[in-house]
């Protein structure tokens, strides 16, 4: 575990950048964290350290809690804040994406529970106070395969 604490929401993209930056097809990210944390601006980052603009992402035709940053690798970003049945997830056909050609972000991962795949990098946003957050990363930045 490696962790970071960051000021504001600059310094948190600035982070995800750097996650970004060292991420392959097929990586999972799952960032676990209360409302409001700031899981949706880590993941601002994290695609623009894969080096996709914001103006690139496309919202799934089928799924809302899909949104897909056009890139190469892609990244999949997904939000189950809103899921309440699993069958939903079924149709998603999830492993597609978790075994993909893309790197997906996931959201409110606790709502997948053993649908979460179990080779993935983990994140962990703390509330520290109002602007203070602390982040801490399952596998040190520098060491994430490229
Ligand atoms: N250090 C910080 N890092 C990130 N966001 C911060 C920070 N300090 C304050 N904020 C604020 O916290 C909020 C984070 O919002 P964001 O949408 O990223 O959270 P979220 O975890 O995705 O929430 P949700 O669970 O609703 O999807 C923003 O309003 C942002 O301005
Ligand atoms: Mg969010």
């Amino acid at each position: 575990m490696e962790t970071y604490t960051t000021r504001n929401p600059e310094e948190t993209l600035e982070l995800g950048k750097k996650i970004g930056l060292g991420l392959k097809k097929g990586d999972v990210v799952c960032v676990f964290g209360e409302l409001g944390s700031g899981k949706t601006c880590l993941i601002k980052g994290i695609a623009s350290g894969l080096g996709i603009s914001e103006r690139e992402y496309v919202r799934s035709p089928t799924f809302t809690i899909l949104l897909t940053y056009r890139g190469s690798p892609p990244l999949h970003h997904f939000d189950f804040y809103r899921l309440s049945d699993t069958g939903e997830i079924e149709e998603l056909g999830l492993s597609e994406y978790f075994l993909g050609e893309g790197v997906c972000a996931v959201e409110w991962p606790e709502r997948l529970g053993p649908l979460l795949p179990e080779n993935r990098i983990d994140i962990f946003i703390e509330e520290v106070s109002e602007s203070e957050r602390k982040i801490s990363i399952s596998l040190p930045v520098a060491a994430t395969p490229r």
